[in-house]
């Protein structure tokens, strides 16, 4: 009895120890979903905002990432964000259709950025905060765009010419607009949540697909498509979103906290971004285990005027507004 009295005794106080501080602090737990791996710029960003999220928040604040779809696939975490079961979420925008907020979809057109300085010069202009006001209304906030970079497309033959893509099932990650200028080419594209995508050009469900070096590399997308074009032909890149309420219902110092370690996350990632990419393209090559091409000013050229209609078409899909927003900061002329 007194053994009983001794371990029933032992184990409140265990219980009071870990449910005493614990309690006291009442941690905030963030989770965190994407879908790439963490050897990227948007993986090794995630873990970079933990790290400072938990240092500036002196633990207060607890951030779970959960990298590799490993909770949430591409669509699904996008409700989850809204239920408020996950709260923070860095999709590439060609993923915000859903959320009803398809202006976001003209950062996809093709050959929109001549390179990534004016990507980055761009989206720190006006249009990426008119972007972020057209989450409100959906009880989301943007905090921050993380880049990756320029995009290749691949298959199991050379894609040198428009007509190489003459009946090639593409897989899309959600975008209108690359559904479109891949129809332009003749392509067929089909919309897969990410996780699929590898098993999908093993077996042949898709031919293709398009996507930055560390997405190929960490994938293994070049173990499964022989040929590689590096046509930078459109940009990818995140908005890193937050559950509006969730936010809001932060006491003011954490989420001031969590806004300086989500601005020095930022900065990191999108430093690291050309880097990352590079090294990844130097390692797909290295590998042999798929063959790079490279376009000619001529071969780009006859893409562009291939894939051009696009931009007329977008006008309906995305709206004039954002198109004249992008062609102000971008000072190009949109027709
Ligand atoms: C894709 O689905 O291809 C990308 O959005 C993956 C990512 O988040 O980089």
């Amino acid at each position: 009895m007194k053994k009983v009295l001794f371990a029933l005794g032992a184990a409140l106080f265990a219980l009071s120890t870990v449910a005493g501080p614990a309690a006291a602090q009442q941690q905030i737990v963030i989770k965190f979903s994407h879908v790439v791996a963490n050897d990227t710029p948007k993986g090794k960003g995630s873990l970079k905002f933990k790290e400072l999220a938990e240092k500036y928040t002196n633990g207060k604040v607890k951030v779970e990432v959960y990298p590799n779809s490993s909770l949430f696939k591409d669509k699904e975490e996008i409700e989850a964000l809204q239920l408020g079961s996950v709260q923070m979420l860095a999709p590439s925008t060609a993923k915000f259709a859903p959320l009803g907020a398809k202006e976001f979809e003209a950062l996809d057109l093709p050959w929109l950025f001549k390179d990534e300085a004016t990507y980055t010069r761009a989206m720190k202009g006006d249009v990426g905060k008119w972007l972020f006001k057209k989450l409100e209304a959906k009880g989301i906030t943007g905090l921050a765009y993380w880049d990756n970079g320029f995009h290749m497309v691949s298959a199991n033959r050379p894609l040198i010419h428009p007509a190489d893509f003459q009946g090639l099932k593409v897989r899309i990650s959600g975008s209108k607009i690359a559904d479109r200028y891949f129809r332009e080419v003749g392509a067929i594209p089909q919309i897969m949540a990410f996780s699929e995508v590898y098993q999908a050009l093993q077996t042949g469900v898709v031919d293709s697909c398009e996507n930055t070096p560390s997405n190929y590399l960490t994938q293994k997308f070049h173990e499964v498509q022989k040929d590689i074009t590096v046509s930078n032909h459109a940009h990818l890149q995140y908005a890193v979103i937050v559950n509006s309420k969730f936010w809001n219902g932060l006491p003011a110092d954490i989420r001031g906290q969590l806004q300086k370690a989500m601005d020095e996350a930022t900065d990191y990632t999108n430093s690291i971004a050309v880097k990352e990419n590079e090294d990844a393209l130097a390692e797909i090559k290295k590998s042999g285990k798929t063959t790079l091409h490279y376009l000619t000013d001529d071969q780009k050229k006859e893409w562009q005027t291939a894939m051009a209609p696009t931009y007329k078409w977008a006008k309906g899909r995305v709206g004039q507004e954002v198109l004249d927003l992008l062609a102000k900061e971008l000072q190009i002329k949109m027709n």
